[in-house]
């Protein structure tokens, strides 16, 4: 390692946050965990191991691409592709054991017989307009089709809520009254799905209402509540933290204009750090002069435009603020071992063991402050969810169990 900006994942903050959401779970109810966009940008395999340990039943993915992924280290665990398939891809899945769900886009007289057996989850658009099947007719007409094919197995019917965070539960509400409908009609069809399921985070943080037989959870297994101000989960931990480095310290006149574009214009007599962090990172460009990030425990603005590699920030107020320095991007604070001079004193090899023993020794370590991607986030008019999948391959990613 020779560049200091880099991810810590928490395999250990991981694994408390799917024991907390189990505890909310009521009885038997099963936990799905989403881990497409490559786990929510944590590292699809690391995360698809702890998630087996930990006893979830399911992970789910976007397209068949990142499911296959997943077999390549393993062969069985249960993997459901959440986004639209065709054809062909009903042929791989049937192949790779992978459940996928029937929507529209696919009618099953498209489908040649299988020579493996599909398991299909019908989704149904209760009020989200983004995939599924819009009627109860049109359920009942699949489940008939359904009936009569010896390769393809209903596993359950779902549907995905759009507002299950708001403050006001009428539109999340309707939507579940409407899958409810159709469970219903289904029943009496002689026909019971096998699995009902709805909730996303913030629908299995609302209670035990919406779980049905399974939840599928995301963001929260990652740290995050969906909105902290709605539904508060003081005791998920974040799994992700972004760390970089400062690269030089300058004073500037008032008057001097910082970045690119000038978009700053110092004011008085200022200490200006550049750190070694950039939209090209991840690290939203419009962050520029309204982001902050976290120096020797103090929050500091960002002054002028994010570049692609790099970044300023203002300092003043840090007096002691040093080329060197480790600072927090988003998550806790470094642990105080990090110092330019130890990280100088390892050779490149060494560093990534390092920062991984020193950040789980770190795990109690007082006074640890956390710059919350809950605060980061609106800042770059976005969610948490955003900035995760945008850190990118050029940010190493060190695996801790703490
Ligand atoms: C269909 C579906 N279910 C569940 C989830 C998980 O949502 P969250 O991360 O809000 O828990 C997602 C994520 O976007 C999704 O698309």
């Amino acid at each position: 390692m020779y560049r200091t900006t880099f991810a810590i994942v928490d395999l250990s903050a991981l694994a408390h946050n799917i024991r907390l959401l189990q505890g909310r779970l009521a009885p038997g109810v099963r936990l799905l965990v989403a881990v497409k966009a490559d786990a929510y940008g944590h590292g699809v395999r690391p995360v698809v191991e702890v998630l087996r340990r930990e006893g979830v039943h399911q992970v789910a993915v976007a397209s068949l691409e990142e499911a296959l992924q997943i077999r390549t280290f393993d062969k069985d665990i249960p993997i459901l592709i959440l986004g639209a398939v065709g054809v062909d891809e009903c042929l791989v899945a049937a192949e790779y054991k992978l459940d996928v769900l029937y929507t529209d886009v696919c009618p099953l007289s498209d489908i040649p017989r299988l020579p493996k057996p599909l398991a299909m989850h019908i989704a149904i658009d209760t009020g989200m307009n983004r995939l599924g099947l819009k009627s109860t007719d049109a359920v009942l007409s699949v489940i008939e089709a359904m009936a009569d094919r010896e390769d393809i197995r209903l596993a359950g019917v779902c549907t995905h809520l759009a507002c299950a965070d708001a403050s006001d539960l009428s539109h999340a509400t309707r939507q579940v009254e409407r899958l409810l409908e159709a469970v219903r009609a289904m029943g009496d069809k002689g026909c019971t799905p096998p699995l009902v399921h709805a909730a996303n985070s913030a629908g299995l943080l609302r209670g035990d209402a919406w779980q049905f037989d399974m939840v599928r959870v995301g963001i929260a297994a990652y740290g995050y509540s969906p909105d902290p101000d709605v539904l508060p989960m003081p005791a998920l931990r974040p799994v992700m933290h972004m760390y970089t480095s400062i690269t030089r310290v300058a004073d500037v006149r008032p008057g001097e204009t910082i970045g690119y574009g000038a978009t700053y214009t110092a004011q008085r007599s200022m200490r200006v750090a550049t750190i070694a962090v950039g939209y090209a990172d991840g690290f939203p460009r419009i962050l520029s002069n309204r982001g902050v990030v976290r120096v020797r425990g103090c929050e500091v603005p960002i002054v002028g435009r994010v570049c692609m590699d790099q970044a300023m920030i203002d300092v003043s107020d840090v007096p002691a603020a040093q080329v060197g320095d480790f600072v927090t991007v988003f998550g806790i604070d470094p642990p105080s071992a990090w110092t330019a001079s130890a990280w100088r004193a390892l050779g490149p090899d060494n560093r990534a063991n390092w920062l991984q023993e020193t950040f789980a020794l770190a795990a109690n370590e007082e006074g640890r402050n956390v710059l919350s991607l809950s605060t980061v986030a609106p800042l770059a008019e976005t969610i948490p969810y955003e900035i995760l999948c945008q850190i990118n391959r050029r940010v190493p990613k060190l695996y801790v169990e703490a």
